[in-house]
């Protein structure tokens, strides 16, 4: 077990603002459980009696999945809420919903929403830890956890490394967290995808705007592509799906301009053969798989840090 002390605070909302200690922290802590799920009995006692609800206002595969098992692995008790499958298709109000779920006391509450800021409501009207699993165009902070857990394995201290965000930056909350996590352990964040994703006023948050993909694949030491968000697009902000795998999409062509350890990923899901190509996807660069395994952990870390019995939850930062 990973001994490190737990975080002072109550909630994880997002990275902007997060320290470097704390998130070297929790990162730490995460390649400590890694090992867990490498045994055959992928076990341990830690939040045993404790209860973590994961409510997803929105589909999800990946993230759902991997917080319902890291909490399962740390032996809490999981209970999942749907809102496709549950009475908010009735009208049920997220406050609503959420005094049903503190009524059944649970100890965190795992929140996905459309709307930005909805797990910040929920944290500071209930008691329990609230974890964002990703909120409407905001922040996604285990996702930027994962990535750059995923990174520093290859990569080693990101101080000083190039990555590229391609794609849909605008509409993204993973792009939004890493930006502000990348920054913060001293990495240079460059963005590049059509003026329509990708506006100038992107570089108020500290990172460069390109526009075209070619001149950041060179540079890079890490491009992270992104899925163009359509349910969040108010208009048509492209014009084919054709044209824009041939102006932002990364194939094995383009990909040969980059140098020999830069790595490819991509938060899941991926629309191949509009922003990667399958070969790329699949190919040796690529660590989206990877990058999913390190879910399991930076989300086993957290949920051990903010609830484990040595701490947190009772110092509200
Ligand atoms: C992302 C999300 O939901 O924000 N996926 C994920 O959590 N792995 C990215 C996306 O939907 O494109």
């Amino acid at each position: 077990m990973p001994s490190q002390r737990p975080l002072r605070q109550k909630d994880l909302l997002g990275l902007r603002g997060v320290p470097r200690e704390q998130l070297v922290r929790i990162l730490d802590v995460a390649a400590g459980f890694r090992q867990v799920n490498e045994r055959r009995i992928k076990k341990v006692p830690t939040l045993r009696g404790r209860t973590v609800v994961t409510a997803f206002f929105e589909n999800s595969t990946r993230t759902r999945l991997s917080f319902e098992l890291a909490a399962k692995r740390l032996s809490a008790d999981t209970l999942s809420f749907s809102a496709s499958t549950s009475s908010t298709t009735k009208g049920e109000t997220l406050l609503d919903t959420a005094r049903t779920l503190d009524a059944m006391r649970p100890d965190a509450v795992i929140v996905r929403h459309p709307a930005s800021g909805a797990p910040h409501l929920l944290a500071k009207h209930f008691p329990w830890t609230v974890i964002n699993a990703g909120d409407g165009i905001n922040e996604h902070p285990t996702q930027a956890l994962l990535d750059m857990l995923t990174m520093r394995d290859h990569l080693g201290d990101l101080q000083g490394r190039t990555v590229a965000i391609v794609g849909d930056v605008l509409h993204s909350r993973v792009a939004r967290s890493n930006i502000f996590g990348l920054q913060t352990l001293g990495a240079r964040v460059v963005v590049a995808g059509p003026g329509t994703m990708c506006p100038p006023a992107l570089a108020e948050l500290g990172v460069e705007v390109r526009h075209r993909i070619d001149e950041v694949v060179e540079e890079a030491d890490v491009i992270m592509m992104l899925r163009i968000q359509r349910e969040r697009l108010g208009r048509a902000m492209m014009s084919s799906t054709e044209e824009y795998a041939a102006l932002y999409g990364l194939d094995e062509r383009r990909l040969a301009r980059a140098q020999a350890h830069t790595l490819v990923m991509h938060p899941g899901p991926i629309n191949r053969g509009v922003e990667i190509s399958p070969e790329v996807a699949d190919g040796p660069r690529s660590v989206i798989l990877e990058q999913v395994s390190n879910g399991l952990a930076v989300r086993m870390a957290l949920m051990y840090l903010l609830l484990g019995d040595e701490g947190g939850g009772d110092a509200a930062a």
